[in-house]
């Protein structure tokens, strides 16, 4: 069970020091400070950070869609600042529970670059479904195209899931 909280402006200089890490560099995008504070304030945004014991960050991460009629919410980013200890696995647990729990989402879903094995192993054992691939889509910061996987979970999964556990 991890410990969330959602962020507020203050909290912005630890989101963009952690987005800065070398382990994000081709994995998600970096936005500037100005980006940031634009979406902490528009209503289709979530920001929630991940907490220790002693209530430090050690994560964060952006949902989308809040305000999507349709239940759609996309995870638009997760990052760990100390990633392979346990902590994205139930960040992301926590933030699919608190989305089905809290809000009228219906369809959890994200895209994840194909060349990303560790984060489509982690949204698979959560019974996260892929779509498909949206080949060649983006180019990244190095220049080169690369893939996105387009991956979801359906209400009825997640409760499925849930009375399984
Ligand atoms: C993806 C991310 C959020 C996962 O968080 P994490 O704290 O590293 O993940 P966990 O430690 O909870 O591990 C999750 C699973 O991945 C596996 N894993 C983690 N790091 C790994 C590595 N370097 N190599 C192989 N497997 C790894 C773990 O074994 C674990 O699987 P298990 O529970 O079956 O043992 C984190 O690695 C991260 O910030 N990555 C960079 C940004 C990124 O890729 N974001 C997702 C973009 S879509």
């Amino acid at each position: 069970t991890a410990r969330l909280r959602r962020a507020a402006a203050a909290d912005l200089p630890f989101v963009l020091a952690t987005e800065g890490l070398p382990h994000n560099a081709l994995r998600i995008s970096q936005w500037p400070r100005e980006r940031h504070e634009a979406c902490l304030a528009d209503p289709d945004y979530a920001y929630w950070l991940v907490l220790d014991e002693a209530g430090t960050p050690r994560g964060y991460a952006i949902l989308r869609g809040l305000t999507d009629r349709s239940g759609n919410i996309a995870l638009q980013r997760i990052s760990v600042a100390a990633p392979g200890q346990g902590t994205g696995r139930a960040f992301l647990a926590a933030l699919i529970d608190h989305a089905f729990m809290e809000t009228p989402c219906h369809r959890f879903w994200l895209d994840v670059f194909t060349d990303n094995p560790v984060a489509r192993a982690l949204y698979r054992s959560m019974g996260m479904t892929e779509e498909g691939v949206m080949r060649e889509s983006v180019v990244r910061a190095d220049g080169k195209r690369a893939s996105l996987a387009v991956m979801s979970i359906l209400r009825p999964e997640w409760q499925t899931g849930r009375a399984g556990r």
